[in-house]
């Protein structure tokens, strides 16, 4: 099982239920769209690694949590709006038709910006703030904002766009996925070592480790969009080939992307092994993630 223990799961998943339970007469449509894909299940990676950092330089779950449910709010958002027709195209996300297909493609729209903005809403609450402090409840906050933004999670997905169908270079290539994927989970590395006040170094060394997690991350899913199965997956499998992506795949071939893969999760584990206690959890959730089927 990758990430959270069975108990911490339902706690993360009643605060995040609960922080999207607001409704309004005149809104209803768009807290349901907001739920359907928030609350529709996922792996919670980010929110497990924010934690999990945190915990590591001696932070708490509970004053954590605002903050993990942030960052899935923002990851929740990306999805959403990764999959519309303008982007990917794609009709199941987590085994579900995608937000659009439900709720058309203005609404997921909406969706997503208000998860987005509900992020910021949450983080900078008084009830979240006080439980850790200004000034580390504003640099969590600002490395979110940085890392959701064009110098990363947005900047990543546009490079992706303008290389469909193009031929990419390794080095585009890298970027690319250090910024679509390895920028949120920088944040959720980033934001747990700060939010239990980890010196700079440490938190540089967090973020490294979640940096090339994250690129081996992306080409397991570049690589899952190939063989895997659509029932495990829960995402259409070939979308990538029908979108013309470039990709580890799509340049190194399917066994040259598993060999990347591999490499970067052990420049991942070697970044670890200089955080407390060498690192343990994040190593093993290294090496979950290349062999995940989902
Ligand atoms: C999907 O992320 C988007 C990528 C960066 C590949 P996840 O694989 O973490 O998606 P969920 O949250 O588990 O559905
Ligand atoms: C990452 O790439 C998407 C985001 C940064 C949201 P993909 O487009 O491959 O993600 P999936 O496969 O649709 O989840
Ligand atoms: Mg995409
Ligand atoms: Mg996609
Ligand atoms: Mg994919």
């Amino acid at each position: 099982m990758i990430g959270f223990s069975a108990s911490e799961k339902e706690r993360f998943e009643k605060a995040l239920g609960d922080y999207l339970r607001e409704d309004h007469p005149l809104h209803r449509e768009l807290a349901d769209a907001m739920r359907y894909s928030a609350l529709s299940g996922g792996k919670r990676l980010r929110p497990y690694l924010l934690i999990t950092v945190c915990r590591m330089f001696g932070g708490d779950f509970d004053s954590a949590l605002p903050y993990a449910c942030a960052l899935e709010m923002i990851h929740t958002y990306s999805l959403i709006h990764d999959d519309l027709p303008a982007m990917d195209n794609d009709d199941l996300r987590r085994g579900r038709p995608t937000n659009h297909k439900v709720f058309g493609e203005a609404s997921a729209i909406l969706a997503g910006d208000a998860l987005l903005t509900r992020a910021f809403e949450i983080m900078l609450s008084e009830e979240s703030v006080s439980a850790v402090g200004a000034q580390r409840a504003l640099k969590a906050a600002s490395i979110l904002a940085e890392k959701a933004g064009f110098r990363g999670m947005c900047g990543g997905q546009a490079i992706d766009l303008a290389y469909e169908g193009k031929e990419i270079t390794p080095e585009i290539l890298l970027s690319m996925d250090l910024e679509k994927t390895g920028a949120l989970l920088s944040a959720a590395a980033g934001m747990g070592a700060v939010l239990a006040g980890a010196s700079r170094d440490a938190v540089i060394k967090a973020q490294e480790y979640a940096e090339n997690l994250g690129v081996a991350f992306q080409i397991t899913d570049d690589l899952l969009d190939l063989t895997g199965e659509t029932e495990t997956f829960g995402k259409p499998i070939g979308s990538d080939l029908e979108n013309g992506k470039s990709t580890y795949v799509s340049l190194y071939g399917a066994d040259g992307a598993r060999a990347q893969a591999q490499l970067y999760t052990e420049k991942a584990k070697a970044a670890a092994s200089f955080l407390p206690g060498g690192g343990k959890e994040l190593q093993t959730l290294a090496d979950q993630l290349i062999r995940r089927t989902y």
